[in-house]
């Protein structure tokens, strides 16, 4: 395993130790040991590390949901928590996910940002802007704050709704576009229609250079459709064409997969989603990621 990590991957991310539950598991301390070991750990094997997340709907502290007014949290919870977490993993993060998942198509705490369809912002942003404008206040001046989210990266309504939440963080909570990013999970599967097209993506990427922020693929992952040889090189393809929308685009400079290797991964070791084998043997999706390395 340390092999792997060694030699293919240079930038990291926690999978669960810099979320709210892990870093502040009562309310008012600060609990930042395991995002500081994988901080640490990618540091000490000369990779960059990325944070993920100060806010999420999952996985929240279990004091949080319910026992917080609405405005105990824009006031109090939100600044103490982000000020909390970005100032205490210091200056050596490439970039924040500030809000993970908002845009979105849930019942969830407290509220996403649109309604299922999408495009309509529904809630009272004010949480939102609370966390990006202590993040601004806190992080290092070259550590991006992203957006991310799922499903996105086409030309479709929730990526429309992205850019609208991207521009009222711009508006109200008066972060410059050129410390913003949007965050594209890309939790995708290996079917027509189920990922964006290289050019679809190239064209929000354009869109957001042209704003001045940056594009990130943050969680990538290829579920197959069927374990077939003719199904991994598909994957292999589609692999490809994330990688080089972002290795053809200036503003994309982070780009990392979800898991390092099938049997560790979060959708299952059947999903078959990531670039090594249970055995942690290449697949021909990790191949293809070499050839442009
Ligand atoms: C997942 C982790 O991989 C799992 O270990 C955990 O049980 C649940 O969360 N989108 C995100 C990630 O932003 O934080 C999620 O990670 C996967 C979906």
């Amino acid at each position: 395993m340390t092999n792997v990590y060694n030699t293919f991957f240079n930038h990291m991310v926690a999978e669960n130790g810099c979320k709210w539950q892990s870093t502040e598991p009562s309310r008012g301390t600060s609990s930042l040991t395991a995002c500081l070991g994988v901080q640490s750990y990618a540091t000490a094997r000369g990779a960059s590390f990325r944070g993920h997340n100060t806010f999420w709907h999952s996985q929240l502290p279990s004091w949080l949901p319910g026992s917080v007014t609405a405005s105990d949290l824009v006031t109090n919870v939100i600044p103490q928590h982000v000020q909390q977490e970005i100032q205490g993993m210091g200056s050596n993060v490439t970039s924040w996910d500030v809000m993970n998942e908002i845009v979105g198509d849930g019942n969830d705490w407290p509220t996403k940002a649109s309604d299922g369809s999408g495009t309509n912002l529904v809630t009272d942003l004010s949480f939102v802007h609370a966390a990006f404008s202590t993040a601004l206040k806190y992080a290092s001046a070259d550590t991006r704050l992203a957006l991310n989210d799922y499903n996105t990266g086409g030309n479709d309504a929730k990526t429309a709704c992205m850019f609208a939440v991207l521009a009222d963080i711009n508006a109200n909570a008066a972060v410059p576009y050129d410390r913003l990013a949007v965050g594209f999970q890309s939790h995708i599967t290996a079917a027509p229609g189920q990922f964006s097209s290289k050019s679809a993506l190239a064209a929000n990427f354009a869109k957001l250079a042209a704003l001045g922020a940056d594009a990130l693929i943050t969680e990538l992952d290829i579920k197959l459709n069927s374990a077939s040889s003719a199904d991994e090189r598909y994957q292999a393809a589609i692999w490809g064409d994330y990688l080089d929308a972002c290795l053809y685009a200036a503003n994309c400079f982070e780009f990392i997969n979800w898991d390092a290797r099938d049997d560790l991964s979060w959708i299952g070791a059947a999903g078959a989603g990531t670039l090594f084998d249970t055995n942690g043997n290449a697949k021909p999706a990790a191949y293809e990621v070499a050839a442009r390395l």
